[in-house]
């Protein structure tokens, strides 16, 4: 059959409150136009993240209630770091309480005054880890990845001769080297096997351990799976294997490619590293058999990590993002292309072309997503990026709006009223208004700042 379903049955649902225009505008004006000061009962369709926001499984909640809650030596534990290990081959599995504390912990290690660490693009909390340890980050994708219009295969890819440039220059100030699959920051666009192994074979060269972040790690597979020569009869499970094996050890946010509402980990393979690492999991987080963690949570993400690799659901879950592209592309919105594995960008600054980077175009499509048809999204753009240490304000490289799919959540009809919202909103696009931040705190500000219409 030529139609992709989604390959699940709802058993449980979670009624939406309708909203109408009016009350939105009321609300939105509250919230001083900032989407993260909205209540999420005030939103119809909520694409802030696909972060610990998808719906777990049956088979999930069963084991919820398996949960052993023992301080030290759960059998909760045993499971999940079977089911991990199963598909990342690494000697030791540290949990923590999401992707930030691994990544904290990680960089309790590499990180430090002098140090330089690159990666395709490093997430935001990756590099607020690195950057609160004295360490700098650096992005090395290749330029595509920076090309909203580029329909290259592997967007996420690390450029490996600016890589081997930047391990020449740097040389002993480099601890280690990173990369995220899928990269998130640049549009969830997928890293190639090639390309992992091309950044595995650098790192040992100039004898630097390699981590990935692997949030999506399943989500890469596919990408590698459908779209690189040799990889089409291969199972996701073998991808993903071969994937970690090249690597020293990964960061991983539970709450993306496991299923999980909460839950991350930091799995590593040197001895001493992992002895360092729990030491400081023990400060922070927690014993290292639960490491932030309830037992029941672990039991759900050692089952949600054997649901992940299905290829039925994972057809589904790209099939959805791509719908969501080819519908928005025929209407003429600007879209990231190829569609990326967790979520759609739309080119704010190219779409509202009478808005200014520094008046937050992003901005101005995010709120008015809001107000006509109550969708909550991201902007990734100056409003996010554009503050500089010095205070002064510089266009962001880009001026995006993310809608971020949370997994198994929403169905083809929902879609399809994302697209109708943006019909909508096409017809008045060109008169939406500009924004100036009237209040911000000094780090981070997009996630508190009060914004206002001009
Ligand atoms: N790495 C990547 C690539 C991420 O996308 C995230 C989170 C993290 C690390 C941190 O994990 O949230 O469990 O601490 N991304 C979410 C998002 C928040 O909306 O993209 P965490």
């Amino acid at each position: 059959m030529e139609t992709i379903i989604e390959p699940f049955r709802i058993k449980s649902v979670e009624p939406i409150r309708m909203t109408t225009a009016q009350e939105r505008a009321e609300l939105i004006r509250e919230a001083n136009f900032n989407l993260f000061a909205l209540k999420s009962d005030d939103v119809i369709i909520d694409l802030l993240t696909d972060s610990g926001t998808g719906a777990m499984s049956a088979a999930q909640w069963a084991a919820v209630q398996r949960g052993d809650e023992s301080y030290a030596g759960s059998p909760s534990f045993y499971r999940f770091e079977a089911a991990v290990k199963n598909l990342m081959p690494f000697r030791h599995v540290i949990p923590t309480h999401q992707g930030r504390a691994a990544e904290a912990i990680l960089f309790s290690i590499f990180g430090g005054d002098g140090h330089v660490i690159p990666s395709n693009t490093h997430f935001d909390t990756t590099r607020g880890n690195i950057e609160a340890s004295g360490a700098e980050a650096y992005d090395l994708v290749i330029a595509d990845g920076n090309d909203p219009a580029s329909t290259h295969p592997f967007k996420g890819n690390m450029d490996l001769q600016k890589l081997a440039a930047f391990l020449d220059s740097y040389g002993d100030a480099v601890p280690c080297v990173m990369l995220t699959i899928t990269n998130n920051a640049g549009g969830g666009q997928p890293v190639s096997l090639e390309n992992i192994q091309g950044v595995a074979e650098l790192a040992k060269r100039y004898g630097k351990p390699f981590f990935i972040d692997g949030c999506r790690f399943a989500e890469n597979a596919w990408f590698i799976k459908s779209r690189e020569r040799g990889q089409a009869d291969r199972s996701i499970p073998e991808i993903v294997r071969d994937c970690f094996s090249l690597a020293d050890g990964m960061t991983m946010s539970a709450k993306k490619d496991a299923f999980g509402n909460i839950g991350g980990w930091l799995a590593l393979n040197d001895d001493g590293l992992a002895e360092r690492a729990r030491a400081e999991l023990i400060r922070t987080e927690g014993f290292p058999t639960y490491g932030g963690l309830a037992g029941r949570d672990l039991e759900a993400l050692a089952q949600g990590l054997s649901e992940i690799v299905d290829e039925d659901y994972l057809r589904y879950r790209i099939r959805a993002n791509t719908y969501l592209v080819e519908r928005l592309d025929a209407l003429g919105v600007p879209v990231v292309k190829p569609a990326g594995g967790h979520a759609v960008f739309i080119d704010a600054r190219a779409w509202l072309s009478h808005i200014p980077p520094l008046s937050y175009p992003g901005q101005a499509l995010a709120v008015a997503l809001y107000e006509i048809g109550g969708i909550r999204s991201c902007e990734i753009g100056t409003a996010m990026f554009g503050r500089q240490p010095d205070g002064s304000e510089k266009p962001a490289a880009m001026d995006l709006v993310r809608l971020a799919m949370p997994r198994r959540t929403y169905t083809q009809s929902h879609t399809d009223y994302i697209v109708e919202v943006f019909e909508e909103l096409a017809k008045t696009k060109d008169k939406l208004p500009r924004y100036k931040i009237v209040k911000e705190p000094n780090l981070l500000r997009h996630f508190t700042c009060q914004f206002a219409p001009i």
